[in-house]
């Protein structure tokens, strides 16, 4: 079954805009499972820009489904993953300018210390998934290092802005997600999806989980966030249009 795993940073970065305590992103995920979400994803990063250590203890205590820790590969954050303990961890390139995270994680050329931290992590019994662009290289090397899964990248797809463009980033991300599933990998994906682009993803044969945050929220801010669940679970199955509520 297709799984949706509801990204809550968003709710954060609202509350850090002004370092108070509203809106709470605690809340949000409770909200969130109660709209169907089978999982809550949230991602710690190293500038604490909108998730903060509190928030992802918390987390840890009150999500019902499943917690995904998005995180970069440094020490810091394998310490607080091993301490945590996680559902599952998500491996994400992360560099301080970025607006979100941008293309995926350069695994292959950096198969030593992301071998390293999923070792460190899986032997814990924290299952790994990468965060990666629908490579051949980049499956391949993830494959190697013997990650549980892996997340494709659906950024180029979702902000293509012409059909040819779309199609052939579609096309990219099934071949890839075919190739991963016949070397043992399982399959995510997200980023950049939204109530009308994440059907064609959700359709794809062997998908496992999608990971899904600002379309969602945003939406969740004009309609509220059990319905915002609700109607992306729609989307998913190719039953959404704007006149279902
Ligand atoms: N998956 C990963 C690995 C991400 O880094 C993000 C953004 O935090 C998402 C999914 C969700 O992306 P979006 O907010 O565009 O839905």
């Amino acid at each position: 079954m297709l799984t949706l795993g509801v990204n809550i940073d968003h709710v954060a970065t609202i509350r850090q805009a002004r370092r108070t305590v509203e809106p709470d992103p605690i809340a949000a995920a409770v909200l969130a499972e109660l709209g169907g979400a089978n999982g809550i994803t949230a991602h710690l990063r190293e500038d604490r820009r909108h998730i903060q250590d509190r928030d992802i203890r918390i987390l840890r205590e009150t999500v019902r489904t499943h917690l995904n820790l998005e995180m970069a590969a440094t020490d810091e954050m394998v310490r607080i993953a091993l301490s945590l303990k996680p559902d599952y961890v998500t491996l994400v390139p992360e560099r301080r300018e970025e607006i979100t995270t941008e293309g995926g994680l350069e695994i292959a050329g950096n198969l030593s210390r992301i071998s390293e931290v999923v070792e460190k992590l899986q032997g814990e019994g924290i299952p790994v998934s990468l965060f990666i662009d629908a490579d051949e290289a980049q499956i391949e090397a993830s494959a190697k290092i013997k990650a549980k899964f892996i997340e494709l990248h659906t950024g180029t797809y979702a902000n293509a802005t012409d059909e040819t463009t779309r199609e052939k980033e579609f096309a990219k991300l099934d071949r890839g997600a075919q190739q991963a599933i016949s070397v043992g990998l399982r399959v995510n994906a997200g980023h950049g999806l939204t109530y009308w682009n994440v059907y064609p993803v959700a359709s794809i044969t062997g998908m496992e989980e999608l990971n899904i945050g600002h379309s969602i929220i945003s939406r969740a801010v004009l309609v509220g966030m059990e319905r915002a669940v609700r109607e992306m679970n729609l989307a998913m199955r190719g039953e959404f249009s704007s006149s279902n509520s």
